[in-house]
């Protein structure tokens, strides 16, 4: 399928992750793509920053690229369907996407937070990576994390997010050492505007939908791993890792 060229968008310089590793120094064999599957809540960027901080690949997150196009035209068109809880249209996440997939951070693997998020992005995304020779020595790793309906209110509407590093906390359940303040940098923490009861409500919906038909389709074509959300964070954490290392090994 062909995508219209990027600046049939306007699209500009806000294409760049929040969480730049330096992949040129970094160790190791190529890893993934990773693809984080889950519910909105589930623990997918919490998750790819902790892999990000092992492996020294990008995270991509459709959701982190689109928030910081606020202020463009482009911005405000993606905000309407975020702040209804809609999914933006097909189209336009995979023409935003394709121009950071070919960044030359992206060589030795990448993260996907929030991409694809229905049946025809991710056959745009397998095709795409098979065409440019992405698709990592053993395709692409898929991670799904699941996580019961009832711990979500908690999680979206605890979940505070530094503005100026990106890393994110929750009011319940990883709080920030000091209110309100990012740990690392000090900056005033905030809340997303589709953390909003009303809002998530919809994003439900729309992941039931649109989303969860994905699963099956994913698990199918990739090296599928699931698991349990719900525990605690650093136990997540193993086990995603884990996952990752069968996926490179070819033990699956
Ligand atoms: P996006 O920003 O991707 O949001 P989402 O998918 O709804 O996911 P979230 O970011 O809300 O949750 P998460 O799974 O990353 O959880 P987190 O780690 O933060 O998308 C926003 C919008 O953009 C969409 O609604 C749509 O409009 C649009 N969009 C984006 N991508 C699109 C696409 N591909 N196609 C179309 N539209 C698209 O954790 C949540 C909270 O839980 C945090 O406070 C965290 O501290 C806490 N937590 C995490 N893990 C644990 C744990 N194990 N135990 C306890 N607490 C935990």
């Amino acid at each position: 399928m062909a995508w219209p060229p990027l600046a049939a968008f306007g699209m500009g310089p806000f294409l760049e992750p929040m969480i730049v590793p330096d992949t040129d120094s970094a160790a190791g064999p190529p890893l993934g793509p990773v693809i984080l599957l889950g519910v909105p809540g589930a623990g997918k960027g919490t998750q790819a920053q902790r892999i990000v901080a092992r492996y020294a690949i990008p995270q991509i997150s459709t959701g982190d690229i689109f928030r910081a196009a606020a202020g463009t035209a482009q911005g405000r068109q993606l905000a309407a369907y975020m702040e209804r809880g809609e999914l933006v249209p097909d189209e336009l996440v995979c023409a935003i996407i394709a121009p950071r997939l070919a960044g030359p951070d992206c060589r030795r693997g990448f993260i996907l937070d929030g991409f694809p998020r229905t049946i025809p992005q991710a056959d745009w995304l397998l095709d795409f990576l098979a065409c440019r020779g992405l698709a990592g020595p053993r395709g692409p790793i898929v991670v799904y994390l699941t996580v019961g309906y009832n711990d979500l209110y908690r999680r979206l509407a605890g979940r505070r997010t530094c503005p100026a590093c990106g890393r994110i906390y929750n009011d319940f359940s990883q709080p920030p050492q000091r209110p309100g303040l990012c740990d690392l940098d000090g900056s005033a923490l905030v809340q997303r505007r589709d953390d909003d009861p009303e809002v998530i409500r919809e994003r439900l919906i729309s992941y039931e939908e649109r989303t969860l038909p994905l699963i099956e389709h994913l698990r199918r074509r990739t090296c599928f791993h699931q698991i349990y959300g719900a525990d605690p964070v650093a136990r997540v954490t193993e086990n995603v890792f884990w996952a990752l290392e069968t996926c490179r090994d070819g033990a699956r």
